[in-house]
């Protein structure tokens, strides 16, 4: 397991702390007023942010939000982000207009013990997405410390990531402490059984982690579309669902075969590896036309139906695998969660990873919001702030920011 130094390891008493968080959220704006789709990702982070002001320090909070292309996006400021962490921690946080510049400066000489200020959207500035070294210092001026808790971006090579890192003195908050230990124990040591969940809606992004998981998994349940690539694999019809297969992009000269590179897997599995027996499919998402179709019997999708959910035999087969784990992995959703008569399959097979009383680590994106929507906070063992990020510590890559992170001998 990577060993970050961290905040015990370290004296932060009376710092100016440069805070590196990943405060990458959904900014939904009615009228004048914005708010937070969902604040999953700054909740995460205050046991560190309360840690830090109970020690006297004075805090810049650091963060990108979303993409906005090197350039001021005025709906991707991070006021509103600002006035969210303000009611959480119970005190101001003042949001600048810039992350760099003298008048930053003059604001970070200005904090007094006990303060937070919210730097701006660090992706305003094209420096940052290409590790430019002079804005990463500039970003790390008046500071005595960086607290590094944005796990979510730890798989960026970034100013504002390793870039940072390099100019000050660095610990790991106790968010990344956190994930990093769950997510190791997944991929190191999993209790047994051990389950992996994986649905979403595409196999590229967990090619990676199924090719590390699959050896340490007693079972790998597969649903979403990510189950498409696999019917499709086998000379399955899949009518006009949503599939990933064969990717080629002409100007980079790139190729990538998901149909073979489900065949390998599958192979290599062989029944660790579990497909959806039925699925439930309509004409669109809309329709209450909804039929079943069973797979295993042979039955076949009308060409122009998509699959958009995995039917009640397959809830039923899951449900019973899941029951007898000690440990559960999951990420992406069995369907589309989103529209209400495609939940079933997601809301029912968390609800026994819930009841398996197994330690259950869930992550990516979608998750967050299944979490929300069900009123399950505080219920998984761990829930992963990192989608991407998770995925690829998952696939058993190392982070680029780890290397500032851990501990000298
Ligand atoms: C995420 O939401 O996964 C992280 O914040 C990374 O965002 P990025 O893919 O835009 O770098």
């Amino acid at each position: 397991m990577p060993n970050p130094k961290t905040l015990k390891d370290t004296d932060v008493a009376g710092k100016k702390v440069l805070f590196r968080v990943d405060y990458n959220v959904t900014i939904i704006k009615e009228g004048d007023k914005s708010s937070l789709l969902d604040d999953m990702r700054l909740k995460a982070t205050l046991p560190t942010l309360n840690y830090l002001l109970n020690q006297g320090c004075s805090v810049a909070v650091l963060t990108y939000l979303k993409r906005p292309g090197g350039k001021i996006v005025e709906e991707y400021r991070l006021k509103p982000v600002a006035d969210r962490l303000s009611q959480l921690v119970g005190r101001p946080v003042k949001a600048l207009n810039d992350c760099v510049g003298s008048e930053v400066e003059a604001e970070v000489r200005a904090m007094k013990p006990g303060e937070i200020i919210m730097l701006e959207n660090a992706r305003f500035h094209p420096e940052e997405e290409v590790g430019d070294e002079k804005f990463a210092k500039d970003l790390t001026q008046g500071f005595d410390v960086i607290v590094y808790d944005a796990f979510a971006q730890a798989h960026r090579i970034h100013s504002s990531t390793t870039g940072i890192l390099q100019n000050l003195p660095s610990v790991a908050g106790f968010l990344f402490e956190k994930e990093i230990k769950y997510l190791s124990q997944v991929t190191e040591n999993p209790q047994q059984p051990f389950i992996v969940v994986l649905g979403g809606a595409k196999i590229s992004d967990r090619v990676g982690v199924m090719q590390n998981l699959i050896n340490k998994a007693d079972t790998m349940l597969i649903g979403g579309a990510l189950a498409n690539t696999f019917f499709k694999a086998q000379g399955l019809n899949v009518g006009k669902s949503l599939v990933e297969d064969v990717y080629v992009n002409a100007a980079k000269g790139e190729k990538q075969d998901y149909l073979q590179i489900a065949r390998d897997l599958m192979a290599k599995a062989k029944d660790k590896l579990k497909l959806p027996l039925d699925m439930l499919a309509a004409a669109d998402a809309k329709s209450s036309d909804i039929k079943i179709i069973n797979l295993d019997k042979g039955e076949s999708l009308p060409a122009d139906w998509l699959y958009y959910d995995i039917g009640p035999r397959t809830v039923q087969a899951y449900r019973e695998i899941l029951l007898k784990a000690k440990m559960v992995f999951n990420n992406g959703p069995m369907g589309l969660f989103e529209v209400e008569q495609f939940a079933a399959g997601t809301k029912k097979v968390a609800e026994a990873m819930l009841e398996s009383g197994a330690t259950t680590v869930i992550g990516g994106g979608d998750t967050e919001s299944i979490v929300a929507k069900y009123g399950w906070e505080g219920r998984f063992t761990h829930v992963s702030t990192g989608g991407g990020a998770a995925l690829e510590f998952l696939a058993g890559k190392e982070f680029p920011v780890m290397k500032y992170l851990v501990k000298q001998n």
